[in-house]
């Protein structure tokens, strides 16, 4: 079994994109500090590229969730593999993600955050897929918004395969 890889968002445009993004929290953000929360494993190249263009102070922490469920469907059961190293309390929070699907992760995350009490807390996204949205989200930025297909590389996954892609290509499992 051989898996064909068709590109869906070029290096280039990724990263075009990603200066975007660093550009609008660099002024959203002005005069202040940011802590970035890096969902693992996913999201890993797009915190550290997006890291790199951000010219206030910034600190990084990370966090791991894992969602129980038959097969490739969520069931909203989510449980947190990796807690933050530390206390987001009174923080300008950013939670970096690699992909929206159903919203269940990010839905339940968000929640047991803002229980902590930061003193803002918003939402980055690399990609969205708006048609799979199960739960609401609020999505303060966005990468792309892209169709219903499986998708790799730029730190995704499949089967723990294709994360260094440094492009965003769509899976096409061949027989
Ligand atoms: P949600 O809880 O359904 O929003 O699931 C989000 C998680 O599902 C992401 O963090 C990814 O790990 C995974 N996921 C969803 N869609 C894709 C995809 O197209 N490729 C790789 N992983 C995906
Ligand atoms: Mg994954």
């Amino acid at each position: 079994m051989s898996d064909t890889i068709r590109v869906l968002i070029e290096r280039e445009d990724v990263e075009k994109r990603i200066q975007e993004i660093a550009d609008q929290i660099n002024k959203d953000f002005e005069g202040e500090e940011v802590t970035l929360i890096c969902i693992l494993k996913g999201s890993m190249f797009f915190t550290c590229e997006l890291a790199k263009r951000l010219t206030i102070p910034v600190m990084i922490d990370f966090m791991q969730a894992s969602s129980y469920g038959a097969g490739t469907k969520s069931t909203g059961v989510i449980q947190i593999k990796k807690e933050l190293d530390d206390s987001i309390e009174g923080k300008n929070v950013i939670v970096i993600e690699d992909i929206i699907d159903s919203g269940r992760t990010l839905n339940f995350l968000l929640k047991v955050l803002s229980d902590r009490e930061p003193k803002c807390l918003k939402l980055c996204t690399l990609l969205n897929k708006p048609e799979r949205r199960e739960v609401e989200v609020d999505v303060d930025y966005n990468g792309f918004d892209i169709p219903d297909e499986f998708v790799v590389g730029y730190g995704l996954d499949y089967a723990q395969k294709y994360r260094n892609l440094p492009y965003v290509g769509v899976l096409e499992i061949d027989g």
